[in-house]
């Protein structure tokens, strides 16, 4: 008997032990390849992700873990769509993803999370999406006509709480590289961003409607802004940005569609600019449908190489070559700083601060800048309907402002 009982716990434990073991390692982590991805690069393999999918999600455990180990998946439109049952999913995302090329087939969105709470994509470093935007660019129209169709976005993330985002590089988008729509506490760190120069609204990453969103430590070489701010934000941080080429860090555009939400606590900073068309913008249309805010952002510690308008508000902001009635932007804009930004300015106007006669910027506040001008002595600052306090160091000096009915 006294030999019997000590077995029978250790035959007890050792059902216990792989069980405990393996419900926190192997039966909550769904292997792609294992519900029939080929992983060659020439199978479409859309459908073992969506089975993959399917198994983890429903998967009643405290962690799934997906994993999509090292090779190429050829793949169409996904979504991974929540909420899943399990209190966090981690999708190891190790191998190089390729969009199949056939805009047919896409919606809004190439790779889309949607409505999950607690999870994390890592790419391992290695991780990549490839959105074969080559084949697709011809077809946007959107540089030239406001009522475009939109091109798919290669990661978007709809309604998601609480989500790590890192180590993933991104190729060639379709359209934006990254969405972020409608989440809260968001993070996203070491991307590496990358399509050309020429590139059709290929913006690194996109946010709307969102708060308590952490860009940070990331590298974007776009052919349009790095990172886009858009309406309904609020509480969002960016830093340690490395962009260019590209159109730069902007907020907005602003007061394009009706029912905008408005935008604030906004921290830009500790950033390096190099090359792009604009260093730190505001932009609003003229012509906005209705009236909004955007206040309370910082803008500090930036630098600037290169960059052609290094520090513009643009509230009459209009990209194509006619734009209808003109009547100024009803997006107000309050309280915002920039300082410590230095570096070079490309054109003669390093600064240049337009906004709407309808209403006209308050509190804009410039502190420490230093912007010289490539190949000139000296630069010159515009500014159009705001009020601008300035501290500490100014080059160029500060405008003679056309102030009007503040
Ligand atoms: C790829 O597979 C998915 C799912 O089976 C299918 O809906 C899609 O049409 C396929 N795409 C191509 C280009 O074959
Ligand atoms: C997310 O994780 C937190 C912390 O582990 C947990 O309290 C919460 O219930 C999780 N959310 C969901 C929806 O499972
Ligand atoms: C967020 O999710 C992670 C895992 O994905 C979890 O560890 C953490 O506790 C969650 N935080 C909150 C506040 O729920
Ligand atoms: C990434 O890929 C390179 C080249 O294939 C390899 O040398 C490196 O070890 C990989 N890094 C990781 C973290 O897998
Ligand atoms: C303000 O923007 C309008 C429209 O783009 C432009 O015509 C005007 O010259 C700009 N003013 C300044 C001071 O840059």
């Amino acid at each position: 008997m006294e030999k019997v009982l000590p077995l029978l716990l250790l035959t007890l434990l050792g059902f216990l032990f792989p069980f405990t073991f393996s419900s926190s390692t192997f039966s909550n982590c769904f292997n792609v390849q294992s519900f029939g991805a080929k992983g060659d690069g020439v199978t479409n393999d859309t459908q073992a992700f969506m089975s993959m999918w399917n198994a983890g999600c429903t998967e009643d455990t405290g962690n799934v873990e997906f994993l999509v180990p090292r090779a190429v998946y050829l793949l169409g439109p996904i979504q991974f769509r929540g909420p899943c049952k399990a209190r966090s999913v981690f999708f190891n995302m190790q191998g190089h993803l390729k969009a199949t090329t056939d805009l047919r087939d896409y919606e809004d969105a190439w790779i889309q999370f949607r409505d999950l709470n607690n999870l994390t994509v890592d790419g391992g470093g290695n991780g990549t999406l490839n959105g074969q935007g080559w084949a697709s660019w011809r077809f946007d129209k959107c540089p030239e006509i406001k009522k475009c169709k939109i091109l798919p976005v290669s990661l978007k993330f709809v309604g998601c709480t609480n989500t790590s985002l890192m180590n993933i590089k991104s190729l060639d988008s379709k359209f934006f590289h990254m969405g972020v729509l409608d989440c809260h506490d968001f993070k996203a760190s070491r991307l590496r961003i990358k399509a050309p120069e020429d590139s059709p609204n290929t913006d690194g990453i996109h946010i709307e409607r969102s708060s308590n969103v952490k860009i940070s430590s990331s590298v974007i070489r776009t052919g349009d802004d790095c990172i886009s701010i858009g309406q309904g934000n609020s509480h969002i941080t960016v830093s340690g940005i490395a962009c260019g080429p590209g159109h730069g860090i902007s907020v907005g555009s602003l007061g394009r569609y009706p029912n905008e939400k408005d935008v604030n606590h906004l921290i830009i900073r500790d950033s390096v600019l190099t090359g792009t068309q604009n260093g730190v913008r505001i932009k609003t249309w003229a012509d906005s449908p209705q009236t909004s805010n955007a206040n309370n952002m910082i803008f500090s510690n930036i630098v600037m190489n290169n960059v052609r308008n290094p520090i513009i508000i643009d509230q009459e902001y209009c990209p194509y070559p006619y734009c209808a009635n003109r009547v100024p932007s009803s997006v107000k804009i309050s309280n915002i700083m920039f300082k410590n930004i230095r570096g070079s300015s490309k054109s003669k106007i390093a600064i240049n601060i337009n906004c709407s006669k309808g209403v006209p910027c308050q509190n804009i506040n410039l502190h420490n800048i230093h912007l010289d001008i490539v190949g000139e002595i000296s630069g010159s600052s515009q500014c159009k309907n705001a009020q601008i306090h300035y501290s500490g160091t100014q080059i160029p000096p500060p405008c003679v402002t056309e102030l009007k009915s503040i």
